[in-house]
């Protein structure tokens, strides 16, 4: 990650008043990005006690400004999908920049050494406890909706479970491919997981509003067929007795998603009662 702002923390600024906290995790910024003028992420200090399953999502959030008599206002919370996978040693979350987002107007010029709440449970459903055993997962999304799957993705254990696991993330413009240089270049050569990132790992990007090599909406992929040749598959459909499929970010493309899964015999599951697929709106404001 180049242009990353990593333990800059600037000591001529004024100091910010610690944030103080009974309910939530107070954890420290240690490291920012800016992708776009819409997407950054950022990586966070990751508390002892905090334990979550890839793919699960968090309330996370600043407090809010302090009321006219000096009291503290109520914090700004959103829930975020957790972008690091389990075992890793910090938290990271990749987000929209929503100028009138009550929190991410806010949260978009945080710095490292600034502090954030976080709620002290995750929760969530996409996760593979939430999914039938399966040979191929499929992990499609949209915009932010791309934050679980890099969990997910970079879980070795999701590996075990599955025999292909297919990131697929479609964006409007091209330069919205964040993290496109980690799936390409960085995951297939990296030393402890590069081996299964190039057997079983399958990348592919699609964009709608640009010219690129792979154009078109994800339901557009899935009714031509593309998305499973482009997978290096043979089949031209799901097979509900071998597909899983995770769904994350615009509601109508969820939507739509799901119908056309539902047509081709898939049940959507949840953690009480695990399924073919499962779904979470990306979480915006
Ligand atoms: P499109 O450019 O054709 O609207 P957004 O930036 O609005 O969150 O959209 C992210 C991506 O999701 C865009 O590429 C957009 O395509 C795509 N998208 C939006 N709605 C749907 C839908 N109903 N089904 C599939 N993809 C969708």
């Amino acid at each position: 990650m180049n242009d990353m702002t990593m333990g800059a923390i600037d000591t001529a600024a004024p100091a910010k008043a610690p944030i103080v906290s009974a309910t939530h995790h107070v954890e420290t910024v240690l490291w920012v990005k800016h992708w776009t003028d819409q997407y950054f992420s950022f990586g966070i200090t990751r508390p002892a006690s905090f334990r979550f399953r890839s793919g699960e999502f968090v309330m996370i959030g600043l407090p809010g400004d302090a009321k006219e008599n000096g009291e503290p206002g109520k914090p700004i919370l959103r829930a975020y999908s957790i972008a690091s996978p389990s075992y890793a040693e910090e938290l990271e979350f990749f987000s929209i920049k929503a100028p009138d987002g009550p929190l991410t107007s806010r949260l978009q010029k945080i710095q490292p050494g600034d502090q954030i709440l976080m709620a002290k449970k995750p929760v969530g459903t996409l996760v593979t406890d939430a999914l039938l055993p399966g040979k191929r997962l499929w992990l499609l999304g949209t915009g932010t909706g791309l934050a679980p799957w890099l969990s997910v993705a970079r879980d070795p254990d999701v590996y075990d479970g599955f025999e292909k696991v297919v990131v697929t993330h479609c964006v409007r413009e091209v330069r919205d491919l964040a993290y496109r240089e980690m799936f390409e270049t960085e995951l297939p050569n990296d030393e402890i997981f590069g081996e299964l990132a190039r057997e079983q790992l399958v990348y592919i990007p699609t964009v709608t509003r640009e010219d690129f090599p792979r154009q078109g909406r994800i339901t557009d992929l899935i009714s031509s067929g593309r998305l499973f040749a482009d997978a290096g598959l043979a089949q031209t459909a799901f097979n509900p007795a071998e597909d899983r499929i995770m769904l994350c970010g615009s509601m109508a493309m969820i939507k739509d998603v799901a119908h056309m899964l539902e047509a081709q015999g898939l049940k959507e599951g949840s953690n009480s009662e695990p399924g073919d697929f499962v779904l979470e709106r990306a979480f915006v404001g």
